[in-house]
């Protein structure tokens, strides 16, 4: 099973939220971390957290410009003979609002935010993986249930699900194991990824825990320690998504007495 004491991982988008919280979890078990986000603030606070191991660098992966800069990123960080361990790219966009309204500017940013960008920037990190290292990414169990305003959304995380398969069959070869996780409704207190007012958030965490069996939000830590899981000690899963929802996906909440 690969070690995660002194194994090299980056995380795309982890100044907030779940990623943050695969970052604290790979160092405090001895890990060394490359952070992006795109608020320097934010960066800021994060590596306050997360001490030595951990290297920031801003980019917003829409942009790709920005996007090409990342192996040197790593390169210069970590060293030139395919340093990493594990590559997790979770940044994402969401907006929501009906499909016969959907404007086509914000379905166009979020395909390049949740797909174009995680395929082209796992393109070009992977000469950079150790054989037998692994691909993580962030997908939403919205990506196999139908819930109203998520039609973009929904549709880029199943195209990452689908890219995983290829990429596993693909990678294969070089003992690469590429997979998913899925989040239900997680408690994540700044979440920048929701493109809407921050008012409507209490109504969005409530809805969730009155559709979800387990009765709660998840915690970000729940779906850093699938994201460690799936990274280092899943050794003989690859093309598969790991669901973190509560059984929102699985199982139907029992009915009130
Ligand atoms: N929270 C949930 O309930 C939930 C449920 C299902 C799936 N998910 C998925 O889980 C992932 C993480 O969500 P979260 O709630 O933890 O989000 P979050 O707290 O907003 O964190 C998102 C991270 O990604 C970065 N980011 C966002 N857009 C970026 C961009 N264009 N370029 C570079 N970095 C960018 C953010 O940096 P800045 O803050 O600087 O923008 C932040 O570090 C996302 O893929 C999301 O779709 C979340």
């Amino acid at each position: 099973m690969p070690e995660i004491k002194d194994s090299n991982a980056i995380i795309i988008g982890a100044s907030h939220g779940m990623g943050l919280e695969t970052a604290k979890l790979l160092v405090s078990r001895g890990a060394n971390v490359i952070i992006t986000g795109r608020h320097a603030d934010s960066l800021q606070s994060a590596k306050e957290q997360l001490g030595d191991k951990a290297t920031t660098h801003q980019i917003d992966i829409s942009s790709s410009e920005e996007r090409k800069n990342l192996p040197k990123v790593v390169t210069a960080t970590f060293g030139e003979q395919k340093p990493l361990d594990l590559i997790y790219v979770n940044a994402a966009h969401a907006r929501f609002a009906p499909f016969l309204e959907y404007p086509e500017d914000i379905l166009r940013r979020t395909i390049e935010t949740n797909f174009i960008a995680p395929f082209m920037i796992v393109q070009s990190l992977v000469p950079l993986l150790k054989d037998g290292g692994a691909i993580v990414f962030t997908t939403s169990i919205s990506n196999v249930r139908g819930f109203p305003g998520m039609s973009a959304y929904s549709a880029s995380k199943a195209a990452i699900q689908s890219l995983v398969e290829t990429m596993a069959a693909e990678l294969a070869s070089r003992r690469i194991r590429v997979n998913t996780v899925s989040p239900g409704f997680i408690r994540t207190p700044d979440p920048n990824v929701l493109d809407f007012p921050k008012e409507v958030l209490p109504g969005l965490d409530a809805y969730g825990v009155s559709i979800t069996p387990m009765e709660r939000l998840g915690e970000p830590i729940e779906v850093a320690k699938a994201v460690v899981y799936l990274g280092y000690d899943a050794t003989f899963t690859t093309g598969s998504e790991l669901v973190v929802d509560g059984g929102l996906t699985a199982a139907v909440k029992p009915a009130k007495a």
